[in-house]
């Protein structure tokens, strides 16, 4: 099969507070195993996002922490890069939306728009604040959904029923800044004409079957509600300029630009590479094909907006392959939420524990389907009797095994028996099956997978018991451990895009000498008479006091940070 090319195209985190859990298992996760098993097979990947930096979020928090946005910006761009490297998540770009080049890639597309006739001017009503003296767009205004009478639903979308929302259409709006009820008046602004891509666009969302069920259901149904053409500036003073001069006063749309950053960020890369065309590799024809991993709550701007832009812009890039949109991690039945003591971070987890244990609790409860919960007793539960009882200590009992009764030799196998070799064939259909259930976007199936290898060699080793077999027949006992050991060297391969930290662990254990993203997908066979290392765990086990432990910590987090 030739190479693909294969661009992860992740949702761009608002740079105005810290990564928790929730955003982990909502897209950045999922996007580094579909990133890393697509390395491993040998297709060409190309991961990028980057800070949002822009938009009412980051105005928001500014004026409630007494900061400039640029310093919110500055305060919270370093933390996202510290839990990429913390937690193995591997961009091959996390820029900003702040270059000169996102900014440049963004006035071309517009510009195009404009010469297109996609994006024209328009006045239009708009809510103003007489007491804040100011426009109040997307998130400084609150009020009821029109749409599913949720309150507050914020001007930009309903967290409710997720539709986008424009201010005007609240019912009883009010300022977030002063509650004020802001009054009716008109600006210019330009606007994307969803309208005239109608059609366009639902004719290609229904030739994309291969969509998840919800992906499919909420783009058909809203675009079937009918599209109406969205502005796509604003009256504020932060964020990418506007290339004309009467809009020196107003900035783009936040969620205008983000959505391009996909495509600047893939330029910046490709000259970063030092080979500035290389971008076009991941978005012409049919070899290149964009996996968007975002969250429920960004759908319609990855199967609706980014599309027409595309659409309106150069008919020749792709538009999206797939989008596989997570939805959400809940928290002891509720939303993740600072202020009533339910929110962990991600580099506060890390502070404590493995990044693996995070990686492999986040993967086992992800939200593909449906919403999830978080409980510490859970993590406690799936670490030890899933991550250290079923994978860690088989490595571990093997090794010490092969250590004090093989002297640390890889066991020469005899003759299979049939058995043995249907373990063989096991862990080669669970190389394929992981590898489809990745590409596939069914990250816990693979994960279930590839722990059914663990599962089948505890059971082997089980009844095989060589431990008892090595008093009359070494070689008997010698080939069941090679035949386990091959097992384990099929976990390192199934698990690395998930737990890329303890696979890269047990290809040490296991004596291999070349690097391990050189196997790629495949099996390192045992090779009998390899030296190991004196083994280690792989994994650690949580004390149940942790539950207690965090529980109280959640509380105290949310007193001081009120
Ligand atoms: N900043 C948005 C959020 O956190 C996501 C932006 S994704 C992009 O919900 F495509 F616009 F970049
Ligand atoms: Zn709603």
């Amino acid at each position: 099969m030739t190479a693909q090319n294969i661009l992860v195209a992740v949702a761009w985190p608002y740079t105005n507070g810290e990564l928790h859990l929730g955003h982990l298992a909502g897209c950045y996760l999922a996007a580094d195993i579909f990133a890393r098993y697509h390395r491993l097979t040998g297709n060409q990947v190309l991961m990028v996002s980057g800070s949002d930096q822009h938009g009412t979020p980051i105005t928001v928090t500014a004026e409630e922490e007494g900061l400039t946005p640029q310093e919110v910006v500055d305060k919270y761009r370093q933390g996202q890069l510290d839990v990429w490297d913390c937690l193995g998540i591997t961009f091959d770009l996390f820029t900003t939306t702040g270059t000169q080049n996102h900014q440049g890639v963004v006035h071309d597309i517009f510009n195009t728009l404009v010469e297109n006739g996609l994006a024209v001017r328009k006045t239009t009503e708009l809510l103003y604040s007489e007491v804040d003296r100011r426009f109040l767009p997307d998130r400084y205004v609150e009020g009821t959904c029109p749409f599913c009478d949720h309150d507050p639903a914020r001007g930009d979308q309903c967290d409710n029923c997720g539709r986008p929302m424009d201010p005007l259409e609240l019912k009883n709006p009010r300022s977030r800044l002063s509650g004020d009820t802001p009054k009716i008046r008109e600006s210019e602004h330009y606007f994307l004409r969803l309208s005239a891509l109608e059609t366009e666009l639902l004719n290609w969302v229904e030739r994309q079957p291969h969509w998840r069920v919800n992906v499919r259901h909420f783009t058909r149904g809203y675009i079937k509600e009918g599209l109406h053409d969205r502005a796509i500036t604003r009256d504020i003073d932060w964020g990418v300029s506007v290339p004309l001069d009467d809009y020196s006063n107003k900035r783009m749309y936040v969620w205008f630009e983000a959505v391009i950053g996909y495509l600047s960020a893939s330029k910046e890369w490709a000259a970063l590479q030092g080979k500035p065309n290389a971008w076009k590799d991941f978005w012409y024809g049919p070899n290149a094909k964009t996996y968007h991993f975002i969250g429920k709550d960004n759908i319609p701007f990855h199967t609706i907006i980014w599309p027409a832009i595309l659409m309106g812009y150069d008919k020749d890039l792709n538009l999206p392959f797939d989008v596989p949109a997570n939805e959400y991690l809940n928290m002891y039945g509720g939303k993740f939420s600072k202020s009533e003591r339910r929110a962990v971070g991600i580099k506060d987890f890390l502070e404590r524990y493995e990044p693996d244990t995070l990686r492999y609790y986040i993967a086992a409860t992800m939200p593909e389907t449906s919403d999830t919960d978080f409980t510490w007793e859970e993590v406690v539960r799936r670490t030890n009797d899933e991550l250290v009882a079923t994978y860690g200590n088989l490595v571990h009992r093997v090794l010490s095994f092969i250590r004090s009764q093989f002297n640390g030799k890889v066991p020469q196998p005899a003759v299979l028996n049939h058995t043995q070799e249907q373990m063989i064939s096991v862990a080669k259909t669970a190389l394929k099956d992981v590898g489809n259930q990745i590409s596939q976007n069914n990250f816990r199936d693979g994960l279930r997978t590839a722990m059914g290898v663990a599962q089948e060699a505890n059971k082997l080793l089980d009844s095989e018991a060589p431990w008892k077999t090595i008093k009359e027949d070494r070689s008997k006992a010698g080939t069941t451990l090679w035949v386990v050991l091959y097992l384990i060297s099929t976990l390192k391969t199934v698990m690395q895009p998930y737990l890329p930290f303890s696979s890269q662990k047990l290809h040490t254990l296991l004596g291999f000498d070349r690097k391990l993203e050189n196997t790629g997908w495949d099996i390192d066979e045992p090779i009998p008479g390899t030296t190991l290392p004196s083994p280690e765990p792989l994994f650690t086990k949580l004390d149940e006091s942790v539950v207690e432990d965090e529980v109280q910590r959640m509380s105290e987090n949310s007193q001081s940070s009120k």
